[in-house]
């Protein structure tokens, strides 16, 4: 099936997939693999579980952090339900008690009144999609978005709302995009949350596992795109826990204050002793236990070269659990990398272990 790039949004998150999906579509119809389940075990934006879908597939997505498993709710497990106008008028209209973002977050990611704004809505979306958790989903996609073109490199490791402010002249980000209303934003994306909405006419579903923790049985093909660890430098990009916590917050807006590391500049949450985070450390034992537990599977790793583990060394775990393996890359060039000078590494590889 062809890949029509349209169909899948944009994506601004660090190591989507968006990227390469027409050419990872290519090259798993080329090796002809007989497949019906999938499991996307480090799911990120979806994109990838889309593409299965799309393909036909029986889908579950998977991420340990909560917020991208409400999006693989939104458009993964989702099938019909769509958010209607009324439900826009309802959750931009909602004022919220608890304030959150208004009292921890001052001067941090956002201007006083859009901390107002994402309080209002958040609030509103917990409290008025309690009991209809795909609308909820879609209705948290949309506010996902709208936060995220609004931050400086789409991301939330900085203290940097000053980029934003300041009247200097810049060389990169988007203006444009930061000072768009978050009403509108929140529009957009909706509109952009209902279009992606279909049925496969499968079963598929989102799940919110560290992957090792996974039913091992159950998937013909299981697709892993794990953070990615540079053998040289250590880019605090790969923490997702980091970079991300603010949406990890919003996504348990409930009980986000009192998970809140108040010692931290960007009021990160305090998650020091979450035994499940992959570090550069324990990245090449948990990837030997995890082609060890997915070995009656087709498996395919999604890897740039110059990483932790090598790909030689994926390969050869591959090869240890007697799997034929099959290897593709293909050069890419990134916009942050490209700015770091080290975009020449930029090559995608998909590793097939059969
Ligand atoms: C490279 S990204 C995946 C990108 C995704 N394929 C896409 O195209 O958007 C890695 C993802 O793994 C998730 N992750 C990190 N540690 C995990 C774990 N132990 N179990 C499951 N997911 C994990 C992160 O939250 C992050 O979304």
């Amino acid at each position: 099936m062809e890949v029509n790039l349209k169909e899948y949004p944009i994506t601004r998150y660090q190591g989507s997939k968006r990227k390469i999906i027409r050419w990872m579509s290519q090259v798993l119809t080329g090796l002809d693999l007989k497949y019906e389940t999938v499991l996307d075990g480090f799911g990120g934006t979806g994109t990838v579980s889309y593409l299965f879908k799309k393909l036909g597939k029986t889908v579950t997505y998977n991420d340990l952090l909560k917020f991208n498993h409400i999006i693989g709710k939104g458009l993964i497990e989702n099938d019909y339900d769509l958010l209607s106008e009324n439900d826009l008028v309802n959750l931009t209209n909602y004022i919220s008690e608890r304030k959150i973002v208004e009292r921890n977050f001052q001067g941090i990611f956002y201007l006083d009144d859009e901390n107002q704004w994402i309080d209002n809505l958040t609030e509103g979306i917990t409290e008025l999609f309690g009991d209809q958790q795909h609308k909820q989903a879609l209705a948290y996609y949309a506010l996902f978005q709208a936060c995220l073109i609004k931050r400086p490199f789409n991301l939330f490791h900085r203290k940097n709302l000053s980029l934003r402010t300041n009247d200097v002249v810049r060389n990169f980000g988007n203006k444009t995009s930061w000072e768009k209303p978050f009403d509108s934003l929140f529009k957009q994306f909706s509109d952009e949350a209902n279009s992606l909405v279909f049925s496969n006419n499968k079963m598929c579903n989102s799940l919110n596992s560290h992957i090792l923790d996974l039913d091992e049985y159950g998937y013909d093909l299981v697709y892993l795109d794990p953070p990615y660890f540079n053998l040289k430098s250590g880019h605090e990009t790969s923490n997702y826990h980091k970079c991300y916590h603010f949406l990890e917050g919003l996504s348990k807006y409930s009980e986000w204050e009192g998970l809140i590391n108040q010692d931290t500049l960007i009021k990160r949450l305090d998650d020091h002793n979450d035994i499940n985070q992959l570090t550069k450390a324990n990245i090449s034992e948990k990837m030997e236990e995890l082609l060890y537990k997915f070995r009656n599977s087709i498996v395919v790793v999604s890897y740039k070269e110059g990483g932790v583990p090598s790909i030689e060394e994926i390969v050869a775990m591959f090869e240890k659990l007697g799997k034929k393996v099959f290897s593709e890359s293909i050069h890419y060039k990134y916009a942050l990398n490209h700015q770091n000078g080290d975009a020449a590494n930029n090559r995608e590889v998909l590793i097939i272990g059969v």
